[in-house]
């Protein structure tokens, strides 16, 4: 196969996957996800990180046809979700003089996962592993994504190795560099990779971006899509956009409904924030389009109007499967905004009122709760929900 290097030791041994549907299970990959690995080829060999462990067989040929026998020395191990850490087991028993390299939370995710390790060395903040002429650096940045995480800073040619961090979804169609492909195409995936898996860490995501500021950094590498040389600053400003939950003046409506009165009620509120000159609108049923996208939309919009019909005298369960997410993911410094109907004793606007009162967002107006189809009072209320709304974004 091609050699992808980052510098001249230093090789890209990246996979993509175009079979998987559901990335963690839950979301929606329709433009795939490449798993990035990078070997550093020096007195001593290094792997950092691995692969998910479908391409265990490639990976293993691939390191092979590098070193021509010669063995690995070190594993890195930034981030331990075994989407980067699924050949594990696979490299210690091809190499079982190898060396673990992880800081104090690592070894203990690398025995619940797969195996007691016999040869570790326990690095923290400022640790350096010298290869060769290669120096390694390592930092923790704990819960981007996961307690252990940490990255992997080489020294000689200012080489960042971030684990999840500035990572996206989408494979890597021919293109393995930041100027190689279209960023454009990739935008949508970057930012829903963050905010999908990264988006409940974002103030550890800042306390990383804080501790890292220092390093002085011309490429990152991280475990999932594009390898950085270029354009450092658009992916870090995106980073930095993103994890402090700096919106765009736009209103997401969300809503669930079984025979179209709620529908109704978010397409009256829809059409009044276009009247008063919110062009930035994404009107989404929760039960047609992913809560992948809509929450992808909700950390980049700074509106969110949410309608839900009672069902038995609850949410309706997509509505509610959004909220619960929402809430665990515990987004920010939003304007809110709650509307639904019902039959006989309601549920939907009574529990959408139990998130608008735990999540500390401004409610710009009073929900609004019809009984069956909409009628010319709450039609009207509706109207002034939706004036509401777009006098705050107006304002921003
Ligand atoms: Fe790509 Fe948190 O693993």
């Amino acid at each position: 196969m091609h050699q992808v290097k980052l510098a001249d030791n230093i090789y890209y041994l990246g996979y993509n996957d175009r079979r998987t549907h559901l990335f963690e299970n839950i979301w929606p990959i329709p433009n795939g996800v490449s798993y990035n690995s990078y070997l550093i080829d020096d007195e001593k060999v290094a792997l950092v990180d691995t692969v998910e462990r479908a391409f265990i067989d490639d990976y293993l040929e691939d390191i092979d046809a590098i070193l021509e026998g010669r063995p690995v020395d070190y594993l890195v191990i930034n981030h331990m979700e075994p989407d980067h850490s699924g050949a594990l087991r696979a490299i210690v028993m091809k190499y079982p003089n190898i060396t673990l390299v992880g800081n104090k939370k690592t070894f203990g995710f690398v025995e619940a996962f797969y195996m007691k390790p016999v040869n570790t060395l326990e690095v923290n903040d400022n640790s350096v592993l010298e290869l060769g002429k290669t120096k390694l650096q390592f930092q923790t940045i704990p819960m981007v994504h996961w307690p252990e995480t940490m990255v992997s800073y080489e020294e000689t040619n200012k080489i960042l190795f971030s684990g999840d961090a500035f990572g996206s979804f989408g494979t890597l169609d021919g293109g393995v560099f930041d100027d190689e492909i279209n960023l454009e195409f990739y935008e949508n995936d970057i930012m829903r990779y963050f905010t999908n898996i990264v988006g409940k860490y974002c103030p550890h995501t800042q306390r990383a971006i804080k501790k890292l500021a220092p390093l002085d950094i011309k490429m990152i590498g991280a475990t999932h899509g594009p390898i950085w040389r270029t354009n450092l600053d658009w992916v870090l400003s995106r980073y930095n956009k993103w994890s402090t939950y700096t919106t765009d003046p736009g209103v997401v409506v969300v809503y669930g409904s079984m025979y179209g009165n709620t529908q109704k009620m978010a397409e009256v509120i829809a059409r009044q924030l276009s009247v008063r000159g919110i062009k930035d609108i994404r009107v989404y049923d929760a039960s047609k389009t992913h809560k992948s996208y809509i929450i992808n939309d909700i950390f980049r919009y700074k509106g969110f109007i949410v309608g839900s019909c009672a069902y038995n005298n609850a949410m309706f369960p997509n509505v509610e499967n959004l909220i619960t997410t929402v809430q665990h993911m515990g987004v920010r410094d939003h304007l809110l905004g709650v509307f639904g109907s019902f039959a006989w004793n309601g549920g939907g606007v009574k529990n959408l009122m139990k998130f608008a009162d735990s999540c500390g967002w401004e409610m710009v107006a009073d929900p609004v709760e019809e009984k069956g189809a909409l009628k010319a009072e709450k039609y009207q209320k509706c109207i002034e929900l939706a004036n509401a709304m777009a006098d705050k974004i107006l304002a921003e």
